[in-house]
């Protein structure tokens, strides 16, 4: 069948590179944004934009404890998504996890495989790389410094709006807001990442924003096979070799059990 498929193509393959979004959290609780019960439908995007941020800080951080009580309510952990990801990283069958994600489950999942099996001769570990940054940390909108962010969305909570850091500048969510650009450097790695791999599997997302919709193109335009593990349908479909409606935590361990074969 399809994963079959994908997985032959996998064990086939030089360069590995996975791509997810919010799909691959749902099963842990993480809500996706688009959709019936999507964030979207419940949020304005355009209160989260940096404009805002710049122009009116203690409303964004007032809807923003809001957001991240919606998005993180709860203790999240990785599901067998994110572990079959990780344990091919550690088999050396995937070179790279690209993720829009905020919620940080990848280097969770990619520290538990490798602690738990420090000693049967397997070294390698993928290299997650957050695009979107993480929701879990802040960062000093004047010298920078990144903190955890648990302490100060506690703060904004209890009425410090604006949440500021000792240098009296501002915190941001160490996230990519609406209207700022991914760092030039993240960008440029993922490019070159989708560029080098001869399997691009995106999973569990939409495909509708930057850089999703064009990264699946590029890996393509450059020789990869395309891989979509996906509930529904994505406007990238068309050039994928292969297109799995399955659940994400049906399909991964499936598709890492087949390449382990
Ligand atoms: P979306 O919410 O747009 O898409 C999630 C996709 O996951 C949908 O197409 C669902 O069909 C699919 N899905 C949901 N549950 C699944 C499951 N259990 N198994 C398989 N597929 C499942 O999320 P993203 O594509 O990640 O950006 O959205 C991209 C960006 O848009 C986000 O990073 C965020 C948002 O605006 C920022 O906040 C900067």
């Amino acid at each position: 069948d399809d994963l079959e498929r994908l997985a032959d193509e996998i064990r086939d393959a030089e360069t590995v590179v996975a791509f997810t979004g919010a799909g691959i959290s749902a099963p842990s609780g993480v809500p996706t944004f688009r959709g019936d019960d999507g964030v979207w439908e419940r949020f304005d995007e355009g209160q989260f934009a940096y404009g805002r941020l710049q122009r009116d800080p203690a409303g964004f951080w007032a809807d923003r404890v809001d957001l991240q009580r919606e998005l993180f309510d709860g203790e999240f952990e990785p599901n067998a998504a994110h572990e079959a990801l990780a344990a091919m990283g550690r088999d050396g069958d995937l070179e790279a996890i690209l993720t829009q994600n905020t919620d940080g489950l990848h280097g969770e999942a990619a520290e538990a495989v490798r602690d738990g099996e420090t000693d049967d001769g397997h070294a390698g570990e993928p290299t997650v790389l957050e695009l979107h940054g993480n929701s879990q940390r802040v960062r000093c909108t004047d010298c920078g410094k990144r903190r955890n962010g648990e302490p100060i969305f506690e703060r904004a909570a209890e009425g410090e709006l604006p949440p500021t850091c000792d240098c009296g500048g501002v915190f941001k969510p160490d996230v990519v807001l609406f209207g700022e650009q991914l760092p030039g450097a993240v960008i440029q790695r993922a490019r070159s990442l989708a560029r080098e791999s001869d399997v691009f599997l995106a999973i569990g997302s939409s495909l509708v924003v930057e850089p999703a919709a064009s990264l699946p193109r590029l890996a393509a335009s450059t020789g990869a096979t395309v891989g979509i593990v996906n509930l529904g349908s994505t406007p990238r479909d068309d050039i994928a070799a292969v297109v799995s409606r399955a659940d994400v935590t049906d399909a991964l361990p499936r598709l890492r059990a087949l390449v382990a074969e």
